[in-house]
């Protein structure tokens, strides 16, 4: 049974949503923020996976507590899985997503809307001290749209389309994302591996 966890990540967003879904189990979540570590870990892998257990497995070590990190990303098939594990990286950390966003719609121009399927990914490891370690993935399809819309969500949410609700990601409310999300299902995932521990 594990009562603290450490959550490897300096996203308030990320937090914020790790401790509602896990509100109701009596396990501690806390940031590095309010650990007062700040490190930053290089992301030298070349998968989700690889990138996550990367920054749970630095965390643990450095806190000697249970570690969650994650990676997540955007992967667009007409362009070959881009930007994937480079998503936040994608054309420069600091160039706004309106600019990626609009590159990635130029770069599908030509793409007819079968060839226009992306997913968001999402993996989150667990690391435990005694060198366990858990890897949970999720998964949300949908196709890339010929406009940015939607003020809600983040990055790329606005050039996401979701066919069956006729609405890009940035449309939903966060409650309606959180259901469906790669987020949402890794975590519910992950929620399932420290509850049984
Ligand atoms: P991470 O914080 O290293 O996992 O970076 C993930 C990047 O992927 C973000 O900066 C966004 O560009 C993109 N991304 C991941 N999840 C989402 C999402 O739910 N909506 C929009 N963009 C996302």
């Amino acid at each position: 049974m594990i009562d603290k966890i450490v959550f490897a990540t300096g996203n308030e967003g990320k937090i914020k949503e790790i401790k509602e879904i896990l509100a109701d189990f009596s396990v501690e979540v806390v940031s590095m923020k309010e650990m007062n570590i700040s490190t930053d870990v290089e992301e030298n892998g070349t998968t989700f996976e690889e990138n996550s257990l990367i920054k749970a497995r630095a965390i643990s070590k450095l806190t000697g507590l249970p570690a969650l990190a994650d990676d997540s990303g955007l992967e667009v098939d007409y362009l070959n899985g881009e930007p994937g594990i480079y998503s936040a990286r994608y054309l420069g950390y600091d160039t706004d997503y309106e600019y990626k966003n609009n590159y990635i719609i130029n770069r599908l121009k030509e793409a007819k809307v079968t060839e226009r399927t992306a997913r968001f990914v999402c993996v989150i490891s667990l690391v435990l001290p005694d060198g366990r370690e858990f890897v949970k993935k999720g998964v949300m399809e949908g196709q890339i749209g010929y406009e940015i819309k939607g003020e809600n969500g983040f990055g790329y949410d606005p050039i996401f389309y979701l066919p069956k609700y006729g609405k890009t990601s940035a449309e939903l409310s966060s409650d309606e994302k959180n259901k469906i999300s790669h987020r949402g299902k890794a975590l519910r995932g992950m929620k399932e591996v420290i509850v049984s521990l």
